[in-house]
């Protein structure tokens, strides 16, 4: 039989509740699909980080970069600032493992309810591919007072470097700025994920989301970049549509989409509204993919510290991460398996958990979901 060890890390809040949901699930496809996953638990989070004063540190990001997939719940917690745990360890094992793709379906399921009027499951069914390692995501940024400053800002990663030295001077009293940065090399690997996921996944259509209307630098290129990458796509169609516009064309007329390829930060953005119009955040799985390397599942959703230890979230956005999880370590099948137990237990509609007008727990969920699986 074989073994996945797959590192996990519940986080804070909810964490560790939805994503024991998760395990459930998962074990529960080991078992019918006859492999065993290993699962190995490391602490990270707010109360180590308040324990020891450690985020994320270099010898377990090497040690988990041995890994194929991580399992990750969800971080934030009210005791830390905000921002130091997302950055200080969500991020970084983004950008550590290069985890360039962020994956995040859109699919409303039979029986769940979307506050679209007059939309359905076949409507809104498609896919978010976010860039996940560079844009304004890569923290280079300064604030200067008035008068002459010289800044250094240098983009350090693996593959490549970029330095900046900023030179302003100002009779502002304050001015802060904060760079994008795209690269070639970066827009055409994730253009290419794109449409190698639309023929993986016979979907016909790619749509570019930027805004080269107005910040022509970055997503000039990028849209230049994506036009060439499709010309080596004869059989998928191609159409941009600029940031704004998809915001009104993602609640108007979502059934244009099919898979929406996007710079990080407006893919973070459209992300959280599509997961309201496929039911809500309990319904949003992601996952962050280096397709050569370590990739990571994590629901879209936060730790929600409110519900924390209340067995009252929806851990179906878990479940389907986890179900993502199997496609990316190989087992597609096991994967297809998973998401079809929770079409069926979603369309039954006997196990509702608070968000959709239920009561169940979260616990509730996972094991009808998981003895579907045993069912099916
Ligand atoms: C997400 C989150 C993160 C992001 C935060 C927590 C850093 O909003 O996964 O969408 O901005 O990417
Ligand atoms: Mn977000």
């Amino acid at each position: 039989m074989t073994t996945h060890k797959i590192p996990v890390i519940p986080g804070d809040g909810i964490g560790a509740e939805i994503i024991e949901e998760g395990r459930k699930v998962i074990d529960a496809v080991s078992e019918v699909d006859g492999f065993e996953v290993e699962w190995i638990e490391y602490p990270h989070g707010a109360d180590h980080y308040l324990k020891t004063g450690e985020l994320i540190g270099e010898d377990t990001l090497k040690e988990l970069k041995k890994y194929k997939a991580i399992y990750l719940g969800a971080l934030g917690d009210d005791r830390v600032e905000p921002g130091i745990l997302e950055l200080g360890i969500l991020l970084r094992l983004r950008f550590y493992m290069d985890q360039y793709v962020n994956l995040r379906p859109v699919k409303l399921y039979e029986g769940v309810e979307t506050p679209l009027k007059n939309k359905t499951s076949k409507d809104i069914n498609f896919t978010v591919v976010r860039e996940n390692t560079e844009d304004f995501y890569v923290g280079l940024g300064a604030k200067v007072d008035k008068g002459k400053s010289h800044t250094k800002l240098d983009l350090i990663r693996e593959t490549y470097n970029v330095k900046f030295g900023i030179d302003v001077e100002t009779d502002a009293d304050e001015v802060a700025f904060q760079l994008g940065v795209l690269t070639r090399r970066g827009i055409k690997r994730i253009v290419k994920y794109a449409f190698d996921y639309a023929v993986d996944h016979n979907r016909t259509k790619v749509t570019s989301v930027d805004k080269a209307n107005v910040i022509t630098h970055m997503y000039g290129m990028w849209r230049k970049i994506f036009s060439e990458v499709a010309q080596e796509y004869t059989r998928i169609d191609t159409d941009f549509t600029f940031v704004d516009a998809t915001n009104m064309w993602f609640v108007k007329n979502p059934e244009w989409y099919q898979v929406a390829v996007t710079p990080n930060l407006f893919g973070d953005v459209i992300s959280d509204l599509g997961a309201m119009i496929q039911g809500g955040l309990g319904f949003a799985a992601g996952g962050n993919i280096n397709p050569e390397g370590t990739s990571m599942f994590e629901p879209i959703h936060g730790s929600a510290p409110k519900y924390k230890g209340m067995n009252r979230a929806n851990p179906i956005a878990t479940i389907l991460s986890g179900g993502l999880l199997l496609e990316d370590i190989g087992l597609r099948n096991s994967a297809d398996k998973l998401e079809q137990a929770v079409i069926e237990v979603l369309k039954e509609g006997k196990v509702k958990t608070y968000d959709i007008g239920g009561k169940a727990g979260t616990s509730d969920m996972g094991d009808a979901i998981a003895t579907k699986v045993k069912g099916l």
